[in-house]
């Protein structure tokens, strides 16, 4: 997966490893930093689709070591179900079962199995102390510069300066270490401002803002971009042959058109939920049994936009067509019926997946 793969699919990723709310929106806050001081970037040539991507996966494996008990893990959860707490405790015992105690190293086992490009992958997880000492940090490239320093910014409650970050960091490990005595991860947290502020400076020589118009409100636009326009398709499957719908004659987008049925995927939902939802919205069937099958680009007007695909083989109800003109069955060979290339790729990866 290349850098704008990774971008497109990150949802999926997301998704795929069940990476809790609060870790998927740090590392959109990161992404989001990121992508600010990319887009008024004046410097060196920098590869910014990779900085971005880099930082929209950098914590994946953060959910090992993401205490519930601390103050601050309570504060993160705190409104949450009891149910909801009981299955984010399950998902890190898996998790440090198949990747390790070590968020590092599990990050970088992740982002493996997803496929993830391994320039990215050495980018977020460098072995060479490159995020504490400034001798290496000053030889690093400005691709890698950038993307560490807009790590630095973001505290689990929002977009900080780095010195509030720093502060900030060091409370929690006091507040983790019992009777409030400091660790050797405090002095490290020390070590890191310098480096931060060296970074800052360095950076923002090169850029056309400052570091104080990077926050809450300035990132909100990009986290909201990394999410939006996302889709999902739900290939139903019978007897050897699949369901299409064709749309409505009025519809605004691709009138008349011949298209596996799906739609949007709503802000802080999963694919998955999507999935379900669009099922029993558009054909009134709720999915019994199915797969996540592939995501696919649809590129439309410019623009390019991820379908995550389900493939559904069993489902409870009647189909009925509840939004598009009319649903059709159509036969595995009938395929170039389907009036978008993005639909056709995605038959052809089920079908060649034998199912
Ligand atoms: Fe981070």
């Amino acid at each position: 997966m290349d850098a704008q793969e990774v971008i497109d699919s990150i949802q999926s990723i997301y998704d795929r490893f069940e990476v809790p709310q609060n870790l998927r929106l740090h590392m959109l806050r990161a992404a989001a930093v990121a992508g600010i001081i990319c887009k008024n970037w004046k410097g060196p040539r920098i590869n910014k689709d990779e900085i971005v991507a880099g930082a929209l996966i950098h914590d994946l494996g953060n959910i090992v070591k993401f205490d519930m008990e601390t103050t601050v893990g309570r504060r993160l959860l705190k409104g949450l179900p009891k149910k909801e707490l009981a299955r984010l405790r399950k998902l890190r015992a898996r998790a440090i079962r198949k990747y390790g105690e070590d968020d590092h190293k599990a990050t970088e086992r992740m982002a493996k199995e997803a496929g993830v490009n391994g320039r990215i992958i050495s980018m977020v997880s460098p072995h060479d102390g490159s995020y504490v000492d400034p001798k290496v940090m000053k030889a690093r490239g400005w691709t890698f510069k950038v993307f560490a320093y807009a790590d630095y910014r973001v505290s689990p409650f929002g977009i900080m300066s780095l010195r509030g970050r720093v502060a900030e960091a060091k409370n929690r490990v006091v507040a983790k270490v019992s009777g409030g005595g400091k660790s050797t991860l405090y002095d490290h947290l020390g070590s890191i401002l310098p480096v931060g502020l060296l970074l800052e400076e360095e950076i923002f020589k090169h850029t056309s803002i400052s570091p104080r118009q990077i926050n809450d409100n300035t990132v909100q636009p990009y986290i909201d971009k990394y999410q939006r326009n996302r889709f999902i398709g739900a290939i139903i499957v019978r007897n050897g042959e699949f369901l299409a719908e064709i749309r409505r004659k009025d519809e605004d987008l691709c009138p008349g058109e011949t298209w596996i049925p799906g739609g949007h995927i709503d802000p802080g939902e999963t694919a998955k939920h999507a999935f379900i939802r669009e099922t029993k919205e558009e054909l009134d069937v709720i999915p019994k049994k199915y797969y996540r099958l592939c995501t696919r680009i649809w590129r439309y007007g410019g623009k390019r936009y991820p379908i995550d695909y389900f493939v559904c083989t069993k489902y409870s109800g009647r189909i009925r067509s509840k939004e598009a003109e009319r649903v059709v069955w159509l036969k595995n060979s009938e395929t170039r019926k389907l009036d978008a290339d993005v639909d056709r790729s995605a038959i052809k990866a089920y079908l060649s997946k034998g199912k």
